[in-house]
């Protein structure tokens, strides 16, 4: 039987946006009413203002800001793998460095760093992700699953799903993913991965998933020179979001895409991750280094890599690289 959390008992309310009597959240939680009492009494000493009205139910007013440790945990529940350890800092040069100097002296699998502000933020191909205090989320997970060095590419596509599931959720807008890990917004970019990995010849050590999302960047706190056009989850929605609320979900689409993904391997991942991809068929345009590559983009192989049939009929399979959509 599912175990209900305070994190469920805060969806339901902010998903009313008015009372609800503490017998309907006991009855659709499974929870007694005294259970219902004690999460609103966990979630007040977390920041989480929520009015009791007597005899008519309980109100969230305002959820609390600050991403802590104690919130996440209390809001995630009982975890399997990962949020089973979780390190929020103020400021970090990269919350990926950070994972993967906590992963070398041992730090168990599913341990998240989560930072406020990141000094040195990475992007790919060496740029730098634009990281500012308060607004985004900018997260690190330590997974250490066993499988050979190859197979690493599948988590960054099983991390895409997590990260465009989440933003569908939470705020209703339908998010595509632009190969190989880019999360867009009518075009926009608004979230990017950038995973690392320690192996051995056959056998990862550990990955580190690490995700950036623009959740409620203004306009102006984007750089002038950005290559493509950015976005953030508030602009493109016209609401701010819940950094705790977004975080939370994230975590839970992630677990469950991971624990989907031992079970069953990349494909049900390869289907979902197709979804959220708009570009089949299409003609793609991809640097690869000093080359380039073009042709209409025919969907992923089983290690990640994309297809792209040429024009002569054959068929070219790209590993990394900067796409365009034409
Ligand atoms: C990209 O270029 O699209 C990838 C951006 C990845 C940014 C995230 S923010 C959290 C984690 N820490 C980093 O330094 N980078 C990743």
């Amino acid at each position: 039987m599912a175990r209900y959390t305070a994190g469920d008992l805060v969806k339901l309310l902010r998903e009313s946006g008015t009372l609800v009597s503490g017998e309907q959240l006991s009855r659709q939680l499974g929870i007694s009413r005294t259970a219902v009492w004690k999460h609103i009494s966990a979630l007040r000493s977390l920041g989480y203002q929520i009015d009791a009205v007597p005899s008519q139910g309980y109100c969230l007013r305002v959820e609390p800001e600050q991403l802590c440790e104690d919130s996440l945990c209390s809001l995630l529940g009982e975890v399997r793998s990962i949020g089973r350890k979780i390190v929020c800092l103020a400021e970090t040069g990269s919350t990926n460095a950070e994972a993967f100097r906590l992963a070398e002296s041992g730090a168990v699998e599913g341990t998240v760093v989560l930072a406020d502000r990141q000094t040195a933020g990475k992007g790919r191909m060496g740029r730098r992700w634009e990281s500012p205090a308060g607004v985004n989320l900018y997260c690190s997970v330590i997974l250490r699953p066993s499988l050979p060095p190859y197979e690493a590419p599948q988590l960054t596509f099983l991390s895409a799903v997590a990260v465009a599931r989440t933003i569908q959720r939470v705020s209703g807008v339908e998010p595509t993913i632009k190969w190989p890990n880019d999360i867009l917004i009518h075009g926009c970019k608004v979230a990017g991965l950038l995973n690392e990995m320690n192996a051995e010849t056959d056998q990862i050590g550990f990955v580190i998933l690490g995700i950036g999302i623009n959740l409620n960047m203004r306009q102006e706190q984007f750089p002038e020179d950005l290559r493509s056009p950015a976005t953030s989850l508030m602009l493109a929605s016209g609401s701010p979001v819940s950094r705790l609320a977004f975080t939370v979900q994230l975590l839970k689409e992630l677990e469950g895409e991971y624990q989907r993904f031992l079970l069953y391997g990349f494909e049900p991942v390869r289907r979902e991750w197709e979804q959220f991809c708009n570009a089949y068929g299409r003609q793609v345009r991809v640097e690869v280094g000093a080359n380039v590559v073009e042709g209409a983009f025919g969907g992923i192989d089983s290690d990640g890599a994309m297809l792209v049939q040429l024009e002569g009929g054959r068929r070219e399979r790209v590993l990394s690289g900067d796409v365009k959509v034409l």
